[in-house]
């Protein structure tokens, strides 16, 4: 089965072609992050307008560089949930379109769903039951997969999500957007036990909090720049010896993964998982990785940098296998859902 997958719901506009959920014909990824760094963060309206202009041509260029026409597509998938919701819309109407023109069948894609997919592109492939750590710009969620289509949500962020975390202090930190590769960077050439940074405390045993962590980064940067009732700002960071800077992120860094290897190994001890799969933006990062992997007594499992991050590819491989569970949408009616958690989506009957 040959499908087009079709991702739009934030920054990244990606076509990419899967074939039986596991050989990627194509992906096409192409990233608004030049556009949206010079304001720190995604603008919702550019970010909708940017996917317009480019989503026809990428899918063209993913059939051209599968080398394949139409007729071999056996189905479309589309991110339809979560996201923003201009650019959720532009994915879906293109894809409602190109099913009822083409006459294909249609499947709706959640997004976050996807993210732990991508980890079905890896071999050997992960096996059930699955532990699920994702950690994205939106979402930090433990989750169990006992099959396709199966699963549970162990625990959940409270407040900001991980990556939305390196997000903002890297932001503080004055280094660019997105947070998560350049506090990564910065981190390498940084001491991790410079400032003993809070771990939050959660009434939930699997549930996460990143904003206290975001504050005392804040009150570290002001008390190391004696400036105790400045906000984040340019002004803010460029008081910051490079050294200072360096050590805040590698700080910060070492705080954020042990949070979430600390709960994953917790999960992992309580239900002894087959697989245990990063998945989400943050799983590119490297100091995430390598922590698990020491921690786990299992070979943990994560994809490439450009798998991890939103793309099209992980879309058209989550369809496959909901393919397998669930009835075609009705490209007439298929609506976008921006905030639909992924414990929602439960597959419907055949
Ligand atoms: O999954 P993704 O591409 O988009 C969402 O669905 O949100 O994740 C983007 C997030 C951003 O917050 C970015 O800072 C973070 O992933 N990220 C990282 C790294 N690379 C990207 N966070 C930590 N370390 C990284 N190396
Ligand atoms: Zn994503």
């Amino acid at each position: 089965m040959i499908i087009l997958g079709i991702e739009s719901s934030c920054d990244e506009t990606s076509a990419a072609i899967v074939r039986d959920g596991r050989e990627v014909l194509s992906n096409v990824v192409e990233s608004q992050i030049d556009i949206h760094a010079v304001y720190g963060g995604v603008i919702p309206e550019i970010a909708a307008r940017s996917h317009i202009e480019a989503i026809l041509p990428i899918i063209q260029r993913a059939l051209t560089d599968a080398k394949l026409n139409w007729n071999k597509i056996d189905a479309i998938a589309v991110t339809y949930a979560p996201g923003l919701v201009g650019s959720l819309l532009i994915g879906a109407t293109t894809a409602r379109a190109l099913a009822i023109v083409k006459n294909k069948p249609l499947y709706k894609i959640h997004h976050v769903e996807a993210h732990v997919y991508a980890n079905f592109l890896v071999e050997p492939q992960p096996k059930f039951p699955m532990l699920a750590l994702i950690v994205s710009g939106l979402h930090t969620q433990l989750v169990l997969f006992k099959n396709h289509g199966d699963f549970a949500l162990l625990g959940q962020t409270q407040d900001d999500a991980v990556g939305e975390a390196f997000d903002k202090v890297a932001r503080l930190l004055g280094l660019p957007y997105p947070g998560g590769p350049s506090i990564s960077k910065a981190a390498a050439n940084g001491n991790p036990q410079a400032f003993k940074f809070p771990k939050a405390r959660m009434q939930g045993k699997y549930d996460f909090s990143f904003s206290g962590l975001k504050t005392a980064v804040l009150r570290q940067t002001q008390a190391l720049c004696n400036k105790p009732h400045d906000f984040p700002s340019p002004r803010l960071a460029a008081l910051l010896t490079p050294a200072q800077c360096n050590d805040i992120a590698a700080s910060f860094q070492h705080a954020a993964v042990e949070t979430l290897v600390d709960k994953t190994a917790v999960a992992f001890t309580e239900y002894s998982p087959a697989s245990v799969v990063i998945a989400g933006g943050a799983a590119a990062n490297q100091e995430l990785r390598e922590q698990l992997q020491k921690r786990l007594p299992i070979q943990i499992t994560y994809t490439s940098p450009l798998m991890c991050t939103d793309n099209a590819a992980m879309v058209a491989t989550l369809a496959y296998y909901r393919s397998k569970l669930e009835k075609p949408s009705d490209p007439y009616t298929l609506e976008v859902q921006p905030s639909l958690a992924m414990a929602s989506v439960t597959p419907q009957s055949q």
